[in-house]
């Protein structure tokens, strides 16, 4: 897309954190009119949570300045973070909202984006042509998927799973031994820090995770993603949680 403004994230703490940009945002909006919307993410997949106030900060730039605020909830979505969407957390209603991955169960290709009623302002227009949209199969696998979420619970089970990892981790990090040392994200969307033994590799890491029977992707060379499906047991999130401690110390 041309004129594409990128704006590094609250996380970049090496480029400034979330002060910068708000300030850069800041002064973006206030240099430009033609800026028709900011797309961000509001709590990436590294599970960095963004600093109280941050999200509330910068709805009220975009609408001081009239621009959407559109939130891609790819992966953090569908109850994940223990909230149906995650901008709940923040305090904050975006205009739009991408949803996409765990849509269709995890297995099947479907994505959607939700706006405001106030942006349904074209319905007589198509707007694009493609093979696979408008798939019948895939809206009702979505549209179950939705169903089970809301008839099973799953958003609450995984707000309380995520107290009963972040209690998990607590107790091992009692132990001296222990290589884990420390959990952040919300809900089941986790990342786990731990001490990276001398020589280690994330692809070795990666690969003792599988070993152990847990499969995960680094978000850093001492981090990796926790990120279960939102039906894990307790009885599974704790084996899950002693597999990766085991597949570290077994390195
Ligand atoms: C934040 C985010 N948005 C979008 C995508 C891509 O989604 P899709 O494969 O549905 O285009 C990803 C994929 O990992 C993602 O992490």
């Amino acid at each position: 897309m041309p004129d594409v403004h990128h704006i590094a994230p609250y996380w970049a703490e090496c480029l400034g954190g979330a002060d910068r940009m708000l300030h850069e945002l800041s002064v973006l909006l206030g240099a430009r009119s033609d800026i028709a919307c900011l797309i961000a993410e509001p709590m990436r997949s590294n599970c960095i949570v963004p600093p109280a106030g941050l999200w509330r900060a910068v709805r009220s730039l975009c609408d001081q300045h009239r621009v959407k605020l559109i939130f891609d909830e790819i992966p953090s979505g569908l109850g994940k973070t223990g909230r149906f969407f995650a901008h709940e957390h923040f305090g904050v209603t975006p205009d739009i909202v991408v949803l996409g991955k765990a849509l269709g169960g995890g297995v099947l290709p479907i994505a959607a984006v939700l706006a405001d009623a106030s942006l349904d302002v074209a319905p007589e227009l198509a707007l694009g042509h493609y093979t696979h949209e408008k798939n019948p199969v895939t809206a009702r696998a979505a549209l179950t998927t939705i169903e089970i979420i809301e008839d099973e619970g799953l958003v609450g089970h995984a707000e309380r799973l995520g107290l009963v990892l972040e209690a998990l981790v607590r107790e091992r990090m009692v132990g001296k031994a222990n290589l884990i040392t420390g959990v952040r994200g919300l809900g089941l969307l986790r990342a786990i820090s731990f001490r990276a033994r001398p020589g280690m590799t994330e692809a070795q890491i990666v690969a003792a995770g599988l070993k152990a029977g847990v499969s995960f992707t680094m978000k850093g060379p001492n981090v990796l993603g926790f990120s279960p499906p939102l039906v894990i047991s307790d009885a599974d999130l704790g084996y899950a949680l002693s597999a990766v401690a085991g597949a570290l110390d077994g390195m």
